[in-house]
């Protein structure tokens, strides 16, 4: 079958937006009717003029268009969980805060920040404790605006994104369970030990390499990259903004070596753009999804059955959109 053509066909006649992550397969990417990082896919799928989105991306991005929009109906061709998401739950995010608490630093003198990539449940836990989403393209407006609180910020999942823009900031980070205690208690932003395991594969010596072979090569990461990485780096931005560096402010005979995933790489130049890695740094989750895939759920939603529906419990959403409706009023 020509998944393709029955897909194009299959948009015009049923009520439905196809929302794709960059990360997504070239195939699966085209489909979409919208496009974008994390920020943009959730604030635009929620004002989307359709009932049904297929969110064709990782479980955290379909829940949070779910519990930004109720109404709709959010679909997943797979229901794909992002690696980092589920480096937390709300059990390890308590037993943390206890850690906290044992080294004499209160609930009450804590201000949570979530990383998008995590569940809606954690996302709730936090929005309970007056805390904050953020994303890898507003995470310094955030943090800057919860520091404002006078609190400790304790930054979930991704202990990198945290640490680096902890040093953007001039501020002090430590992990917690990485780093001594008393370093934590001295910190303004305290990490959770989370990360992505596709961003891990960047190196500072996959850099060095690069920057030997082409002297003037322009090095660009994502903030999900190891410090070290990031240190060395000449350019740190979310998806959105490094496309938009690469494609729109970079000279096209520039030569750039990127550091993240391997499809989004892959498609910004024709020439002149390498992937910061010996290995192929596919994320596996953003890949499983199909045409074929794809295919399917449109027809689940002609035939009425709506397969992989998103659902999120009532006193789940309740604070997990709070604490997204935050980041979106900074
Ligand atoms: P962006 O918000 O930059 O699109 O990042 C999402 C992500 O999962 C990166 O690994
Ligand atoms: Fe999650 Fe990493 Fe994949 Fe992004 S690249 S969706 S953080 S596992």
């Amino acid at each position: 079958m020509n998944f393709k053509k029955e897909i194009l066909r299959l948009k015009k006649e049923l009520d439905v937006t196809i929302v794709a992550h960059f990360y997504q397969k070239d195939e699966v990417f085209e489909m979409g009717d919208i496009t974008g990082d994390s920020l943009e896919l959730a604030k635009r799928a929620m004002n989307a003029p359709t009932k049904n989105i297929i969110f064709c991306g990782v479980g955290f991005m379909g829940e949070s268009v779910k519990v930004l929009s109720p109404s709709k109906r959010v679909l997943m061709p797979r229901i794909a969980c992002c690696a980092m998401a589920r480096m937390i739950d709300v059990e390890y995010f308590d037993t943390n805060l206890k850690i906290l608490n044992e080294a004499g630093i209160s609930n009450d003198d804590i201000l949570p920040i979530t990383y998008i990539n995590s569940s809606a449940a954690v996302k709730a836990a936090v929005g309970k404790m007056g805390g904050y989403v953020c994303t890898s393209s507003n995470a310094f407006a955030i943090i800057k605006k919860g520091l404002k609180s006078g609190k400790k910020i304790f930054f979930v999942p991704d202990r990198c994104l945290g640490q680096n823009f902890a040093n953007q900031m001039e501020l002090k980070s430590a992990v917690i369970g990485l780093d001594d205690i008393e370093d934590v208690k001295a910190s303004d932003i305290i990490c959770y030990n989370g990360f992505c395991s596709v961003h891990q594969l960047f190196t500072p010596e996959d850099i060095d390499f690069y920057r030997e072979k082409y002297p003037d090569i322009i090095v660009a990461v994502h903030p999900e990259c190891d410090v070290k990485v990031v240190q060395k780096a000449d350019f740190v931005g979310s998806t959105s903004q490094l496309i938009k560096y690469i494609t729109q402010e970079l000279d096209p005979e520039q030569k750039v070596v990127v550091g993240t995933e391997y499809n989004m790489v892959n498609r910004l130049r024709d020439k002149n753009t390498y992937i910061l890695s010996q290995t192929k740094p596919e994320c596996p989750t953003m890949n499983e999804t199909s045409l074929e895939d794809l295919y399917n759920t449109l027809i689940s939603i002609q035939k009425g059955t709506y397969d992989n529906e998103i659902i999120v419990s009532e006193d789940v959403a309740k604070y997990a959109k709070i604490a997204l409706e935050r980041m979106f009023e900074v």
